[in-house]
């Protein structure tokens, strides 16, 4: 349901967000990554993140369930941006950094644990998962979208679960104009 969306809004959407100044998030998330690391962005949008790391010497790799989304992507990145889901992501080992700005709020509450077993199991030992929801403890449907927020503490103990250590985590505003939303952010380490 949610992917439709995309599709069928990908020009606003893209023209809406690959302008956000998502510095500071981006920032604190590569301090937890070597210099020239390979970096997943899942559900990318856009292409704003994947095109940053890149111009700043990251090996990228990048995806989108979004058909439409994944070709605006791949024009502004230059990339070979992939169409896949979170589902399909079958990597062990493969990154040092795993980008996941905004995206996994779509994620049904009862998927977020297989969810987060997957993105665990991508993540070399020592490589750190930013990820990014809706601040609150709701299951909304917005339009044409789910929405399924987190506070602080689910998140922790969600990450914690998977086997993941959190490193840092904060609740931010919209950088969007006009918008009242809240955000919580959070970057956790693999451990084990
Ligand atoms: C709110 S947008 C955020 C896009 C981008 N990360 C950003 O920060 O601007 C959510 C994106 O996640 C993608 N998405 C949603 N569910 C997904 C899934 N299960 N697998 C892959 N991508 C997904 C959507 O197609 C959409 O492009």
């Amino acid at each position: 349901m949610s992917i439709s969306y995309y599709n069928a809004n990908a020009d606003a959407y893209f023209n809406d967000t690959v302008g956000a100044n998502v510095n500071s998030l981006r920032e604190r998330f590569l301090a937890h990554v070597p210099p020239g690391g390979h970096i997943l962005d899942a559900g990318c949008g856009s292409g704003r993140d994947a095109r940053a790391f890149a111009k700043a010497g990251y090996q990228v790799t990048a995806f989108d369930a979004s058909a439409e989304m994944v070709k605006r992507a791949a024009a502004y990145t230059g990339l070979d941006v992939r169409h896949m889901t979170f589902a399909d992501m079958a990597w062990t080992e493969e990154f040092n950094g795993i980008w996941a700005c905004a995206t996994l709020l779509h994620v049904p509450r009862d998927e977020l644990g297989s969810t987060f077993a997957r993105f665990t199991r991508a993540l070399r030992r020592g490589g750190a998962w930013y990820l990014s929801v809706k601040h609150g403890t709701d299951d909304r449907v917005v339009g044409e979208r789910t929405f399924t927020d987190l506070i602080e503490q689910e998140m922790q103990k969600r990450l914690e679960d998977a086997g993941l250590s959190v490193a840092d985590l904060w609740v931010t505003d919209d950088v969007r104009p006009g918008r009242a939303d809240r955000w919580v952010n959070t970057v956790a380490v693999r451990i084990e």
